[in-house]
C-alpha cells in the first residue's frame, strides 16, 4: 500500500509530551520538516533559547537532541495557523487536565483545549490533512474531533484544492525523566485509526528508527482505551505495594524483600514496585479517574468503584506520611523546621504535576510546621504556585523562633542545597529519589539538625547504616525492621 507523501509535520502543543516527541522525529526523519506551535510565547521563547539549559522541559539527553535538529528541521513557533496550513500531518498534543466544575468535575477530562485545536485545523488545513491524536483522551475522544473536521470537509471549487481529513489515535507512552530513552526505542508504537493509508503514513514516519514488529495497528477504540488501561495497570501495581509496604511496617517485613520474591515470579515481573509516597505525574490519575468516569458513564458502577480505589489508596499513602511524621515529632510538628528534600513527582524532571510532595507539604502547612523545601530541578515559584503559598525569606538558624512559627502559621522557603535545607531542621523527609539524595554524607548533615532528629525516607534511597551511626533516627517506606 502506498502512504501519503509525509513531508511537513505541525505539531500543537509544546509541552512533556509535544516537544521531546517531536524532537525525536526531527531528529530521527532529517527529510520531515517538523514545526511544534504553541500558544504560550514564553514557553516558545524557552524552546528557542540558545542557551539548551533554558529548554522548558527537563529531559535528559533532550538538550542534544534538540540542538542536532533545531534550525535544521526542526521549528519552535506561535505561528499556528500557518504551520497548519503547510502540514500534511498534524498532531495535537496539547493538555487535558481534569475538570475542575460543570459535568464530570474532578474525574472527566476537559477536552476545551482539543476542541479549540481540532476547529483550527479545520479552519486552516489546506488538501488532505491527517491529524494525530497524541494527548491522552478519553475514549471516542477521536469521534468529537472527526465529527469537527468533516464538518470542515470540501469537494474543490473554484480552483482549490479539496479539503479532507483522516484522524489517527497515537497515545504516547513516554515517561518523564527517561522520555528520549522510551521515544528512541520504545516498547511498542500504538497507532488506532481507520484509513489503512494514513495508519501507513505515520507507520513510516516510525519506521525510520522503530523495528515494525513493535508498530502495533489497532482500531481507533482500542487504541484510546489501551492508553489508559496501561496506566491504571502501572498505578494498580504501585498502589498494591504500598498497601503491603504499610502491612510491613507493623509486621517486620521489608517491602523490598517482598518485591523481590514476588516480582522473581515471571508472571509479576519486578518493575513498578518501587513502594513510596504514592504516584503523581499529569497521567495516573489523571486517566485513571477519565476510566472511572467511563465506566459510570456507561453503568459500570462496581468497575468505576475498583478503579477508584487506586486513586483513594494513593491519596491515603500520602496523608498517612504526613501523620506519621507528626506522630514521631511528639504529636506536633507547630512551629518545627522541616526539610522536605525533593519536590517534583518522580527524579529526573522539573514536573510536579500532582507530586506526592505537594499534598504532603500541604499537610504539614496545615499542622504549622516551617519548611524548608529544596529540590534540584524544580523553580521556587513553580513550589509557590503549587503550594499556593508565596516563599517566605529564610530564618536565621542560630535565632529562635519566627513569629510566624510561634503563632502557629505554616510557612516555606526554598533551600539551595541539602546542608542550608536540613540546617535547624527537626526531621529531613526525602520525597523524590534524586541521585544526589542517596549519597548524602549523613555524619556530616546530622550536627546541623536540632536533636533529637529524623530522617523520612519516602523513596527508600538512603543507606539505613550510614543514617543510624549518625545518630539519627530513621523511618524507612515499607521497612519494619528498622
Ligand atoms: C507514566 C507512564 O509510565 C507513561 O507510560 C505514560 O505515558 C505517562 O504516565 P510518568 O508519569 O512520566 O509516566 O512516570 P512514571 O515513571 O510512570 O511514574 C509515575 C509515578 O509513579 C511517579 O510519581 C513515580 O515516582 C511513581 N512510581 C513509579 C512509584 O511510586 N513506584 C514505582 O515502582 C514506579
Ligand atoms: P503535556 O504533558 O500533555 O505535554 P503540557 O501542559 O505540558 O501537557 O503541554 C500542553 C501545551 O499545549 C501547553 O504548552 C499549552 O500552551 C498548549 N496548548 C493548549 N491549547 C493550545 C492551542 N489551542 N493551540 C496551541 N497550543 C495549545
Amino acid at each position: 500500500m502506498t502512504a501519503f507523501p509525509i513531508r511537513n509535520i505541525c505539531c500543537i502543543g509544546a509541552g512533556y509530551v509535544g516537544g521531546p516527541t517531536m524532537a525525536v522525529i526531527a531528529d530521527r526523519c532529517p527529510q520531515i520538516q517538523v514545526n511544534v506551535v504553541d500558544l504560550n510565547e514564553a514557553r516558545i521563547a524557552a524552546w528557542n533559547d540558545l542557551d539548551l539549559s533554558k529548554l522548558p522541559v527537563y529531559e535528559p539527553g533532550l538538550d542534544a537532541v534538540v540542538d542536532r535538529a533545531r534550525g535544521r528541521n526542526l521549528t519552535f513557533s506561535t505561528q499556528v495557523d500557518a504551520a497548519i496550513a503547510a502540514a500534511d500531518m498534524v498532531f495535537i498534543s496539547v493538555n487535558t487536565p481534569t475538570k475542575t466544575k460543570g459535568l464530570g468535575a474532578g474525574q472527566a477530562s476537559d477536552l476545551r483545549w482539543v476542541e479549540a485545536c481540532a476547529r483550527q485545523v479545520a479552519q486552516s488545513a489546506q488538501g488532505h490533512t491527517i491529524v494525530v491524536e497524541k494527548s491522552t483522551l478519553p475514549v471516542r475522544t477521536a469521534e468529537v474531533v472527526r465529527s469537527i473536521l468533516e464538518a470542515a470537509q470540501r469537494q474543490a471549487v473554484d480552483g482549490e484544492l479539496p479539503i479532507s481529513f483522516s484522524v489517527l489515535s497515537n497515545p504516547e507512552f513516554l515517561a518523564e525523566g527517561t522520555a528520549i530513552r522510551d521515544l528512541e526505542s520504545p516498547d511498542r508504537v500504538l497507532i488506532g485509526g481507520e484509513n489503512p493509508v494514513a495508519i501507513q503514513s505515520l507507520a513510516e514516519i516510525y519506521g525510520h528508527w522503530v523495528p515494525v514488529e513493535k508498530i502495533l495497528l489497532t482500531n481507533l477504540w482500542s487504541s484510546e482505551l489501551s492508553k489508559l488501561t496501561a496506566n491504571a495497570f502501572l498505578a494498580q501495581r504501585i498502589s498494591s505495594i504500598n498497601s503491603v509496604a504499610a502491612l510491613c511496617e507493623h509486621t517486620g517485613a521489608d517491602v523490598r524483600e517482598v518485591a523481590r520474591a514476588i516480582g522473581s515470579d515471571s508472571r509479576i515481573g519486578s518493575k513498578f514496585l518501587e513502594a513510596g509516597p504514592g504516584f503523581g505525574g499529569s497521567c495516573f490519575q489523571k486517566d485513571i479517574l477519565n476510566l472511572v468516569y467511563l465506566c459510570r458513564h456507561f453503568g459500570l458502577p462496581d468497575v468505576a468503584d475498583y478503579w477508584e480505589n487506586v486513586v483513594a489508596l494513593n491519596t491515603w499513602q500520602q496523608h498517612r506520611i504526613s501523620r506519621l511524621v507528626v506522630q514521631k515529632l511528639f504529636g506536633t510538628v507547630t512551629g518545627k523546621r522541616l526539610a522536605l528534600l525533593g519536590f517534583a513527582f518522580k527524579a529526573d524532571t522539573n514536573d510536579t504535576r500532582e507530586a506526592p510532595a505537594i499534598r504532603i507539604a500541604h499537610d504539614l502547612l496545615e499542622e504549622g510546621a516551617q519548611l524548608a523545601i529544596y529540590d534540584p530541578k524544580v523553580d521556587p515559584q513553580q513550589i509557590a504556585f503549587d503550594l499556593q503559598l508565596a516563599a517566605s525569606s529564610p530564618p536565621d538558624v542560630q535565632a529562635g523562633p519566627t513569629r510566624a512559627a510561634l503563632s502557629g502559621e505554616g510557612t516555606w522557603w526554598s533551600g539551595t542545597s541539602v546542608a542550608d535545607t536540613v540546617a535547624g531542621a527537626d526531621a529531613a523527609l526525602i520525597l523524590t529519589e534524586w541521585h544526589e539524595f542517596r549519597q548524602l554524607d549523613w555524619v556530616a548533615l546530622a550536627p546541623l539538625m536540632r536533636q533529637p532528629a529524623w530522617v523520612f525516607d519516602a523513596r527508600a534511597v538512603v543507606d539505613p547504616e550510614a543514617v543510624k551511626s549518625s545518630g539519627l533516627m530513621l523511618w524507612r517506606v515499607g521497612d519494619g525492621a528498622v
